[in-house]
């Protein structure tokens, strides 16, 4: 039996990813990192994997746990682009000391790696351009969490030509479904609904993301860990650039029976991603489950939030307050 390990494994899609894997996967025995962040909730987890409270920064703690594991799933990060614009230090720690401090180890003790990242790294499209990101889109970030993501990401390749380290990694889109933090777009608007309050759209919400459930971005990863070639990245995308953030949001009101309003727009809000995944498609065999424009995806999404409200209540108010205070 292999060991996993995953960092950030008690964050949205590190949770999610280990569910799968003692559900989909059982060759694996999983071993959990994580500092429990704001982000985190340790109570997300399964019972049969081993958890780890720590910093991926901790370079002693990263030495013993990758020498004694086979594989490394590297989720761990500041994940939020709103917190990154008001405090951008923790997402150079986690996002760039926090990857190097992994690169190391799995360079000391040769082992197998791979680097979750984000679209964001590639910045954003013109709503009019019909180009998709695709592997060779060259990076322009444009937030603090992007190009910190972006900047994790040149480090995985230059430690596997300089070093040899045997790595991949993905650029997902954004991801949707059960265990997210209700400060992200689709649970907030979703657990608002249920508190009887209006969902709140940035801007115009002309603005594309790709949306992809989480269910679908942890099968591409499990099929890059069996398949993928050392060196190579992958993106992984479920072909709903056609959708925006009004007519997402048009969808949770009209499926809960709620209603949005609209509140201050992001400072350099990207427009459009778009994710051009054939290669993982055509190289690997992967294909999205959730094929009919995130119907399907939501009313799951919706119900695990209706059904789960213990998960997500006491947070609430907290969460709501401070995106008062940054005018949303
Ligand atoms: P999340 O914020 O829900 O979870 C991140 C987890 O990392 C949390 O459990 C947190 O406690 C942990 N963590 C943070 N700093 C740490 C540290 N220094 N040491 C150990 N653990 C630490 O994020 P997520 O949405 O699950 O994203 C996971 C990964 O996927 C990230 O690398 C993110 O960039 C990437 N990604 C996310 C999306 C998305 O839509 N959410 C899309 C593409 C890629
Ligand atoms: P978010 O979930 O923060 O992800 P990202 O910034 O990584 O794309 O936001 C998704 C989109 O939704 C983004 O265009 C901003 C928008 N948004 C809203 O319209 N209202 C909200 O309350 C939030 C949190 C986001």
């Amino acid at each position: 039996m292999k060991t996993l390990l995953v960092t950030g494994g008690a964050g949205f899609i590190g949770t999610n990813f280990v569910r799968l894997t003692l559900d989909k996967y059982p060759q694996y025995k999983v071993v959990v990192v994580d500092k429990l962040t704001y982000a985190a909730n340790r109570d997300s987890l399964p019972e049969g994997i081993d958890f780890v409270e720590g910093d991926i920064c901790d370079a002693e703690l990263m030495d013993q746990l990758i020498r004694d594991c086979d594989i490394v799933v590297h989720f761990a990060a500041e994940s939020h682009n709103d917190n990154s614009l008001a405090n951008p230090r923790p997402f150079l720690d986690t996002n760039v000391i926090g990857t190097y401090t992994i690169l190391e180890a799995v360079r000391r003790h040769h082992k197998r790696l791979h680097h979750i990242s984000t679209d964001e790294v590639f910045g954003d499209l013109e709503l009019d351009d019909p180009n998709r990101f695709t592997e060779t889109t060259a990076y322009n970030p444009s937030s603090p969490y992007s190009s910190t993501k972006a900047a994790s990401d040149h480090l995985v390749r230059a430690w596997i030509r300089s070093f040899g380290i045997q790595a991949t990694i993905s650029n997902c889109s954004n991801n949707y479904g059960p265990y997210q933090h209700i400060e992200k777009f689709i649970p907030r608007q979703i657990t608002n609904i249920l508190s009887g309050l209006p969902a709140k759209l940035y801007g115009t919400g002309e603005q594309v993301r790709d949306w992809i459930h989480v269910d679908d971005h942890n099968t591409a990863v499990h099929l890059i860990l069996e398949k993928g070639t050392i060196g190579d990245t992958y993106i992984i995308g479920a072909d709903n650039d056609h959708i925006n953030n009004k007519q997402v949001i048009e969808m949770i009101c009209e499926m809960m029976g709620g209603t949005f309003e609209h509140v201050a727009d992001r400072p350099g809000h990207d427009m459009r991603y778009a994710m051009d995944s054939t290669k993982l498609r055509t190289k690997l065999g992967w294909k999205p489950q959730y094929t009919d424009s995130m119907r399907e995806g939501l009313a799951q999404t919706i119900a695990w939030y209706r059904d789960n409200e213990n998960w997500w209540r006491d947070q609430k108010d907290a969460i709501e307050k401070a995106y008062a205070a940054r005018g949303h």
